[in-house]
């Protein structure tokens, strides 16, 4: 890479923030996402974080900064570390497409998080290695195909599973988190670890205590004990899979001696909650925005639900959800040489944050910005966007992307196959007004009305 390279994406200098202006960029961006939980979420912090909608306060601190020192990338001491903040979406874009070198995902912060549960996890790799697990996790996930060849029995997975969360829902009269959660992680063990783990929650909780930990990165340390509790529990469900299983993929997908089949399945499970998170707001946005919900039925009304379908519209409402709210708010990099940028050298070692509800949420650059408009994701306005990045971009973009949304795509189909929907709490989301900056997840709590066959 030489240095023309590096200045060609230049959208202003690289500034330096003032003290006061970092300490300010610290309390308002930095420790509200820390106290949301970044690896595991806090339910009790998120209802916090929804009542001050702090993530509009965190928005609303990077267009200062933006007006103060203008679009180029900003530098910021952040409790004692060199921290590049990027305010132009051509730095967000150039920073992604050179990954993994020599802006690496596996930043320091992020390997002080991560590696409480997944050490070899394919984000926190470097060099060979990482080269190879990115191999092994596209080849399983089948990061390019619409459908995953496991998608029928995907489908009649999450199709069984949230057959009886309707059920439920239907003489309860209404769907909470509780109720929503416990139908998905079913379902997603039964697609990840085989139906003979349906009930194995033993196994998630587990993950769910290391990932509390990992909130912590290095200031809290590692339980290795309950790490290996864990992985010993994983890998007996792994090895117990049925053929229809991802984890009958990963036993039988080959791989380099480094790769470590089994160690890649904690990644898995700790996104696929993101994804839970997804789903739910996505029927909070189609509950309340009458136009789209008609929409989203008029496309499973001419189809066979009981075979596997793309559903663009409801993937299109999938990635709405996901950009309002973006489950990866911080996308980190760092740089593993020096390099020279925006007419300075930056040494390496230095992390660059892609602040994306900045990106998502900023109305100079996106319109909609607080709009339901799943149509720009099937227009073409949101792939012209190189800031608009929910699952990342580049080489480190997720390759689980398009197997999620299949399976937050048959869970929505199913549910409204079956019943309408009505947002009981909370009360602010509706078609007219802008949407909200925080939504917590945990409160939503829908009415439901069956549809009658
Ligand atoms: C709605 C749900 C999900 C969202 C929003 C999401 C988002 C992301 C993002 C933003 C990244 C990149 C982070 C970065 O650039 O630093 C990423 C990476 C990754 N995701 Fe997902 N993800 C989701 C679900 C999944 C699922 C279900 C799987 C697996 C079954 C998965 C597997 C991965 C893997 C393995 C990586 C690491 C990629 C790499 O380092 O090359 N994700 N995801």
């Amino acid at each position: 890479m030489d240095e023309s390279q590096h200045s060609h994406s230049a959208t202003g200098t690289l500034a330096r923030a003032s003290m006061a202006d970092a300490v300010r960029f610290t309390g308002k961006v930095v420790l509200p996402m820390l106290a949301g939980g970044l690896i595991a979420r806090r339910p009790r912090a998120m209802a916090a974080i929804e009542r001050w909608q702090l993530d509009r306060t965190a928005v609303a601190a990077l267009q200062r900064l933006r007006r103060r020192y203008g679009p180029g990338p900003l530098r910021l001491r952040v409790a004692g570390r060199s921290l590049v903040l990027l305010l132009a979406p051509a730095d967000v874009q150039h920073v992604l497409a050179e990954s993994p070198e020599p802006f690496t995902p596996a930043s320091r912060e992020k390997v002080g998080a991560l590696a409480h549960f997944q050490p070899h996890g394919l984000l926190i790799s470097r060099g060979n290695v990482r080269t190879q697990r990115r191999h092994f996790n596209e080849t399983v996930l089948e990061a390019d195909r619409p459908l995953h060849r496991l998608s029928e029995s995907v489908l009649a997975k999450t199709r069984a599973e949230f057959g009886l969360v309707s059920e439920d829902a239907g003489s309860a009269g209404h769907l909470d988190w509780e109720m929503f959660s416990t139908g998905w992680w079913r379902t997603i063990r039964r697609i990840t670890l085989g139906d003979g783990a349906r009930d194995a929650e033993n196994v998630t909780d587990l993950l769910g205590s290391i990932r509390a930990d990992a909130n912590w990165a290095y200031l809290r340390a590692a339980r290795t004990g309950l790490r290996h509790r864990f992985l010993r529990e994983l890998r007996t469900h792994i090895d117990a899979a049925e053929s229809d299983s991802l984890a009958a993929l990963l036993r039988e997908t080959p791989a380099e001696q480094g790769v470590d089949r089994h160690g890649q399945v904690p990644h898995w499970l700790f996104a696929f909650d993101a994804a839970a998170i997804v789903a739910f707001r996505a029927l909070a946005l189609l509950a309340t925005h009458p136009q789209q919900a008609r929409q989203a039925r008029a496309e499973l009304a001419g189809l066979d639900l009981s075979r596997p379908q793309e559903l663009p519209y409801l993937r299109a409402c999938l990635l709405e959800s996901v950009r309002l709210w973006p489950t990866t708010p911080a996308v980190l990099r760092q740089n593993i040489t020096a390099i020279p940028w925006h007419g300075r050298m930056i040494p390496s070692g230095t992390s660059f944050l892609v602040f994306t509800p900045f990106f998502h949420r900023d109305r100079q650059t996106v319109p909609h910005a607080h709009e339901f408009a799943p149509d720009i994701w099937l227009d073409g306005r949101a792939a012209d966007h190189p800031a608009l990045v929910p699952f990342s971009d580049g080489a480190a973009r997720c390759p689980g992307r398009n197997l999620v949304l299949f399976v937050a795509g048959t869970v929505l189909a199913t549910l409204l196959q079956r019943h309408r929907f009505h947002l009981r709490a909370p009360a602010r989301l509706d078609a007219d007004h802008p949407l909200p900056f925080s939504l917590n997840n945990y409160g939503l709590d829908f009415a439901v009305e069956p549809i009658p066959r």
